[in-house]
């Protein structure tokens, strides 16, 4: 198999904490493709696309240079390699953050502190325009991996690295001293020029993911109500447009159809209770198309 150059050609990280994720939403999308951790790349079966699957690092550049045409990869990738990409969909998965940290014993307790001293890190870019920004005078040392133990060396005071749970610098008995920047996974399209149909592709993929992201924030909400309670009810839930109201066999009763966003969802139900609803029902979203 070869990739075909009219297919879109979409990089994905071939092993590492954002695959998993990556690959359950291209398939939560509908792509129906085969993934074994020793493939360099997949023919998609139902759609006009090549999925690569390379080294995060990598992706960046690749997608920049128009090699591939769309690329799921953290910020943290795109910020350190400097990559001339559209950020298109932040994809809500993969959160961490580039953090600097000391050693717990440390003297280092505000970033001010960092003058004068050794910071290792696989983040030498993003590191230094820190630096830059705040006027600190420190030695960048540049590893290519665990930067967590370099403290412990006596090669560094610091580290500059991703931190996720926060458990890899606990474990090494590191404490956060410093936001540097926040990331997450990011679907990311060329700047290249690209033919017209390949445009389209893009455009039917991005109706996809944009369907499934904002069907895992939301959540359909049935319940039950007193007709009286309507306008307080739309009051609380506007819902798409507005909800969708069902008279029950009971008089004076009604049924209320909605969505709610995941993230005020609590509320939402605890104020709907409040004024009379009963019998709520919650069921989860698979696509949702505005
Ligand atoms: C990052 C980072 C830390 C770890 C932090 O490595 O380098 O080692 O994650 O995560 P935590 O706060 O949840 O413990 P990653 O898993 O991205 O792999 P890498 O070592 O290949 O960079």
């Amino acid at each position: 198999m070869t990739l075909t150059d009219s297919n879109l050609k979409i990089a994905v990280q071939k092993q590492g904490r954002l695959t998993e994720k990556s690959l359950e939403l291209l398939e939560g999308i509908g792509l129906d493709f085969d993934f074994s951790k020793d493939q360099l790349f997949a023919r998609c079966r139902n759609f006009d696309l090549d999925l690569l699957f390379l080294r995060d690092n990598d992706i960046p550049e690749y997608v920049q240079d128009g090699v591939c045409d769309l690329g799921i990869v953290g910020r943290n990738m795109v910020v350190e390699k400097r990559a001339s990409v559209t950020a298109v969909q932040k994809l809500g998965f993969g959160n961490c953050r580039l953090a600097i940290a000391v050693p717990e014993s440390s003297k280092i307790t505000s970033w001010q502190d960092l003058e004068g001293s050794r910071i290792a890190t696989t983040y030498p870019n993003s590191l230094e325009a820190f630096l830059l920004e705040k006027k600190i005078k420190a030695e960048v040392i540049c590893i290519s991996g665990s930067a967590e133990i370099a403290p412990s060396l006596n090669l560094s005071d610091a580290i500059c690295d991703l931190v996720s749970s926060g458990n890899t610098l606990r474990i090494n008995g590191l404490r956060e001293l410093e936001l540097v920047f926040e990331s997450q996974a990011v679907l990311n399209e060329t700047k290249a020029s690209l033919p017209d149909p390949k445009r389209q592709l893009i455009n039917r993929l991005l109706l996809r993911v944009s369907a499934v992201l904002k069907a895992q924030r939301t959540k359909y909400v049935l319940m039950n109500a007193p007709e009286s309670a309507l306008e307080k009810i739309k009051a609380i839930i506007p819902g798409l447009d507005s909800p969708t109201v069902v008279p029950l066999a009971k008089p004076g009763m009604i049924a209320v159809h909605s969505v709610v966003d995941e993230e005020e969802f609590w509320e939402v139900i605890e104020q709907l209770k409040e004024v009379g609803a009963t019998s709520i029902l919650v069921s989860p979203i698979e696509k949702l198309i505005a």
